[in-house]
């Protein structure tokens, strides 16, 4: 690998299997972004923006946002200059024709370095889901359980209250589980064929998980450009 390569993840997983926590812990420790489709279009929709109006409904309803639109937000946020080393993408690729168009992106790039898979199954879903808190001002991501804020309701950050996501009702859930196995479960195919999925067990702890992923990268040669990544004990 050389110095001035890019590095590029696709963290692939159910609703609420933990892509978001782990690609955020992981994306700082690589000095990389993690740009997730889900954040952009919340921002959006939160600033009122026409592609915000556009893409609500969808958000709403645990449906897909059509790709030509997904895939232009991405092909912008990828162009901006936090990502001139590479990025980790969350939540993006969700569909095969998302998939193609990221590979044509990468061409230049030398392509996508590791697509991992958090698995984890629908009861432990709904119960990440059901009890995540987000933070209103900064979007940080808490647990009621498993990743409690210091104090009840107030974001350890900056102080905000905590909110919970219009799309994590029980309902929006099974349809936003049901929309992962038709659209996006095919994509681990897709990557397993290109020898680039690294099938990571997402039950697990979030310290757990994310050495799981370190060693990953070890193993794969990810950590042999300059990245700031410390290994954690075999
Ligand atoms: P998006 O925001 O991407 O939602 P998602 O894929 O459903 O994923 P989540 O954000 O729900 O979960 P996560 O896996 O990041 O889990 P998290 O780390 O938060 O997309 C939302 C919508 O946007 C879609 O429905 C669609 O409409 C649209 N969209 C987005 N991308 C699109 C695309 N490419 N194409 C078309 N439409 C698109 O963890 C969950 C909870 O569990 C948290 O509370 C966390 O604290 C806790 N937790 C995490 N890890 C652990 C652990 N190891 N142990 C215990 N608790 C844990």
């Amino acid at each position: 690998m050389t110095a001035n390569h890019r590095t590029f993840l696709v963290f692939l997983g159910p609703p609420g299997s933990g892509k978001g926590t782990q690609a955020r812990i992981l994306a700082e420790k690589l000095g990389i972004p993690q740009i997730s489709t889900g954040d952009l279009f919340r921002h959006h929709i939160r600033n009122l923006t026409e592609l915000g109006q556009l893409v609500k409904a969808y958000l709403d309803h645990g449906e897909l946002v059509p790709d030509e639109l997904t895939i232009r937000m991405v092909e912008v946020r990828l162009a901006e200059p936090d990502a001139a080393a590479g990025a980790i993408l969350d939540g993006f690729p969700r569909t095969l024709t998302q998939a193609s168009a990221l590979d044509k992106l990468l061409e230049a790039e030398g392509g996508l370095d590791l697509a991992p898979l958090l698995e984890v199954d629908d009861a432990v879903v709904m119960r990440r889901i059901t009890g995540r808190r987000l933070c209103r001002k900064c979007d940080a991501v808490y647990h009621v359980e498993f990743n409690p804020p210091k104090v009840a309701g107030i974001c350890d950050r900056d102080g905000a209250e905590l909110c919970q996501r219009a799309d994590d009702k029980p309902d929006t859930v099974y349809n936003r589980l049901y929309v992962y196995y038709k659209q996006t479960s095919p994509l681990v195919g897709y990557y397993y064929a290109k020898g680039l999925l690294a099938e990571i067990d997402g039950a697990q702890s979030q310290e757990e998980v994310q050495d799981a992923l370190l060693r990953v990268l070890a193993e794969r040669g990810l950590t042999n450009s300059g990245l700031r990544v410390t290994l954690p004990p075999a």
